[in-house]
């Protein structure tokens, strides 16, 4: 029986499109920031007397057909069949929309290869949980990770980055805790498959991602921020112009956008960046926190997080 911990990450470079659906090789690299406050804690604990996989998360009983799947990888590497119990507690706040398959698969790959009697090292830990979800191949990794796109199983997986000394913090506003309408999973295959900006987005984001690592290493603050906020537009562009016609702003989305050029006119580094739903995610600079809390308050109050940098998945207990 294992216990892992894997924290959220927000991806500066986004990663939007697969290559291979069944392995998640997507089309471009991509570069992230794990954050401290949100996370997944899992149990997993292989149990010869079970005949199926069991998924409990968040104390609800759930239905085991991704994990099985996600379990047999685990289990054709260690030669194992034995079924597992498997319980999951994220420690997101639920109005956040974070809830994040990031932070889960990382945990989950961590907690059932240690509980199969696996070890293996972080590059092989990051391919695992990548085939889970994509954006969990980082969330292996504290701080800064970079998850290269690579040309098969085995050259796609993500590092850590050097760390900077800049004091980055996200700030993550709540525009929207309800469902999202539509899914990553399958936009992004819509997208890829109709959207005439996708082949410019692919072009543009492999070239942002060395860009950010390059910018990243000399402490660029403008340039770090002026990426992040590239390649989340340049996303959000592609989705809107896929056929059908999709998006995840709503109208307090555009809000913050504007709350955000705001400050930047006046001399507050704070950058946007969204994700697969309508909520922002701002990168901004530790002594700049308040500043740019304050200018939410009015409209967003109790609807704003703060987070700095966090650390590597763990084991908990074994
Ligand atoms: O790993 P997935 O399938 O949940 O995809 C995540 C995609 C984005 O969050 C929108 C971008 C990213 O790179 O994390």
């Amino acid at each position: 029986m294992t216990t892992a911990r894997a924290h959220t990450n927000i991806a500066l470079i986004k990663y939007w499109g697969k290559r291979d659906a069944d392995l998640i090789l997507p089309y471009t690299s991509s570069v992230s920031l794990t954050l401290a406050d949100f996370y997944t804690d899992t149990r997993v604990e292989f149990d010869a007397r079970l005949a199926t996989d069991q998924f409990q998360l968040d104390g609800q009983a759930q239905s085991a057909a991704k994990l099985t799947r996600f379990l047999d990888l685990v289990r054709g590497q260690a030669g194992i069949t034995t079924r597992a119990r498997v319980t999951s507690t994220n420690h997101v706040p639920t109005a956040a929309g974070l809830a994040s398959s990031a932070s889960a698969y990382a945990a989950l790959a961590l907690a059932a290869s240690h509980a199969a009697g696996l070890t293996l090292d972080d590059r092989a830990l990051s391919r695992l949980a990548r085939r889970g979800s994509g954006s969990a191949a980082r969330s292996v990794f504290g701080g800064l990770a970079v998850w290269h796109r690579g040309t098969d199983d085995a050259s796609s997986y993500a590092e850590p980055l050097p760390a900077t000394t800049l004091p980055l913090r996200m700030v993550v506003v709540m525009v929207n805790a309800g469902p999202k309408p539509i899914g990553s999973r399958d936009l992004m295959a819509n997208t890829v498959a109709t959207s005439p900006y996708y082949p410019a987005w692919v072009t543009h984001n492999e070239a942002a991602a060395t860009a950010m690592i390059q910018a990243l290493a000399a402490d660029d603050m403008p340039t770090i921020g002026h990426l992040t906020e590239q390649s989340a537009m340049q996303m959000h562009a592609a989705i809107m112009a896929a056929d059908p016609a999709f998006t995840y702003f709503e109208p307090e989305t555009l809000a913050v956008w504007q709350t955000v050029h705001r400050l930047r006119a006046s001399g507050v580094p704070v950058y946007a960046t969204m994700d697969a739903g309508p909520n922002v995610k701002l990168l901004t600079l530790a002594p700049h926190v308040a500043t740019v809390c304050a200018a939410l308050s009015p409209q967003f109050d109790q609807r704003v997080l703060v987070s700095a940098p966090g650390p590597a998945a763990r084991v908990l207990e074994d």
